[in-house]
C-alpha cells in the first residue's frame, strides 16, 4: 500500500527538516507520495490565505500530514500575532479531530534527566485553547478580557483513556497532572474522570501532580515519569520544559493523533521555524526525523517505525556527546544510512 502523505513545510527551517524526515522514511523502504501544500507565514503573505476550505477538505483526503513548521520571523509584525497559530494549526487539530498530543522524549547521556524515558499526553482540542472568551470595551481603561477554559467529560475521558492505553504499552505507570487545588472545578473533573478510567486498567500505577511540582520533578527526577496526562495549556508549558530537560528542544517530536483514524493525523517537531538558522545547515532533523517515526506508527508500520525511532536515539547520543558540527543534511544522512542498515541486516 502506498501512503498518500501531505506535507506542509510551513517557513522557516521547516522544509529543511521535512526533507530530512522523507529521506529517512525513503531508506527505511516505506511506499509513500508526498504531496506540498503551501501553508504558513510565507503563503499568508503572498496572497492573504491562511487555510482555505477547499484545502483542508484536501488534506482529509490524505493518510498522514508533516509538518515542518509554521510562523513568521520573531518581531516581524506582517503577521498578526495568533493569526497563524489559530488559523491553521489549531484550525487543523480542531477540525481533524486530532485530540491527543502525543509528545514521548528519551533523554540521552548528558542532558539535565539523562536516561529519562517518557511519554506526555496532551489533550489537544479543549481547555484554554478552545477560544473560549472575548473582549469588552476593547482599548478603554474598562477593557474587559475572559478566556475561559472549556473540559468536557467526554473529551477528558478520550484523552485520559488513551494514556492509560498507552500505559499499558509501557511501563505501565500514569500521573494525572493539573492543579486541582486551585482549578476546582476543570481539576475535579479531570481527576473524577481520571479514577473512574483507572478502574478499567487495574495494572497501571497512578499518580497526581500538581503542574508546578511536576515542573519541578521534570527537571530533577523525570526519570520517575512513564506516561503523563494533563489538559493542552498545561501539556504545552510542560513539554517544552521536557525537551529543554531532555537533550534539548531539536529533539521533541510530537503526534497529533485523531486515534480513531476518522481522517489523517498530523505529525510535527515541538520547535518552531527558526528563521535565525534558515539555510545554515544548523538545524537539527531529529525531531521531524521522530515525528515521521511516530506516523509510521500510527499508520501501522510498528517494526519500522521502531528502527527509525532507535536509529534517532543512537544519533542523539552521539552528537550530544561528540562535537561533530554535523549538517543538517549530514544527520538527515547518517540516520538514513543507520535505517537501511538495520533494514538490510534483518
Ligand atoms: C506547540 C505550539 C503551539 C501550541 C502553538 C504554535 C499554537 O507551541 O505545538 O506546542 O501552543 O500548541
Ligand atoms: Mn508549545
Amino acid at each position: 500500500m502506498t501512503f498518500k502523505i501531505a506535507t506542509i513545510e510551513g517557513d522557516g527551517i521547516g522544509e529543511e527538516v521535512v526533507k530530512e524526515a522523507l529521506k529517512v522514511i525513503t531508506a527505511a523502504g516505506v511506499d509513500f507520495q508526498a504531496t506540498k501544500f503551501n501553508l504558513g507565514a510565507e503563503r499568508y503573505l503572498k496572497d492573504g490565505k491562511v487555510l482555505p476550505e477547499n484545502e483542508l477538505d484536501a488534506l482529509r483526503k490524505f493518510d498522514a500530514i508533516m509538518l515542518g513548521a509554521v510562523g513568521p520571523p520573531i518581531g516581524s509584525t506582517d503577521v498578526p500575532a495568533g493569526l497563524l497559530e489559530r488559523g491553521l494549526l489549531l484550525k487543523l487539530r480542531f477540525s481533524l479531530d486530532l485530540y491527543i498530543n502525543l509528545r514521548p522524549f528519551i533523554a540521552p547521556k548528558g542532558s539535565v534527566q539523562e536516561d529519562a524515558d517518557f511519554a506526555v499526553v496532551r489533550e489537544n482540542t479543549e481547555g484554554t485553547y478552545a477560544g473560549e472568551g472575548g473582549l469588552l470595551r476593547q482599548n478603554t481603561p474598562f477593557e474587559v478580557a475572559t478566556q475561559g477554559s472549556v473540559n468536557t467529560r467526554f473529551g477528558v475521558e478520550r484523552c485520559v483513556r488513551f494514556a492509560f492505553q498507552l500505559a499499558m504499552k509501557r511501563r505501565k505507570h500514569l500521573t494525572l497532572v493539573h492543579k486541582t487545588n486551585v482549578l476546582t472545578f476543570s481539576g475535579g473533573l479531570w481527576q473524577r474522570t481520571f479514577d473512574e478510567v483507572s478502574k478499567e486498567f487495574p495494572e497501571v500505577k497512578t499518580a497526581y501532580n500538581h503542574i508546578d511540582a511536576a515542573c519541578i520533578y521534570m527537571v530533577e527526577k523525570a526519570t520517575a515519569y512513564d506516561v503523563i496526562v494533563t489538559d493542552n495549556l498545561f501539556g504545552d508549558i510542560l513539554t517544552d520544559l521536557a525537551g529543554a530537560v531532555t537533550g534539548g528542544i531539536g529533539l521533541a517530536a510530537s503526534a497529533n493523533l485523531n486515534p480513531e483514524k476518522t481522517g489523517p493525523s498530523l505529525f510535527e517537531p515541538v520547535h518552531g521555524a527558526a528563521h535565525d538558522i534558515k539555510g545554515t545547515g544548523k538545524a537539527n532533523p531529529l525531531a521531524a526525523i521522530k515525528s515521521a517515526a511516530l506516523m509510521l506508527d500510527h499508520l501501522g508500520e510498528e517494526t519500522i517505525a521502531q528502527t527509525i525511532t532507535d536509529a534517532v536515539t543512537v544519533e542523539s547520543q552521539i552528537l550530544a556527546t561528540k562535537d561533530l558540527a554535523l549538517t543538517t543534511s549530514e544527520i538527515g544522512d547518517r540516520v538514513a544510512e543507520r535505517v537501511a542498515n538495520a533494514n538490510n541486516s534483518n
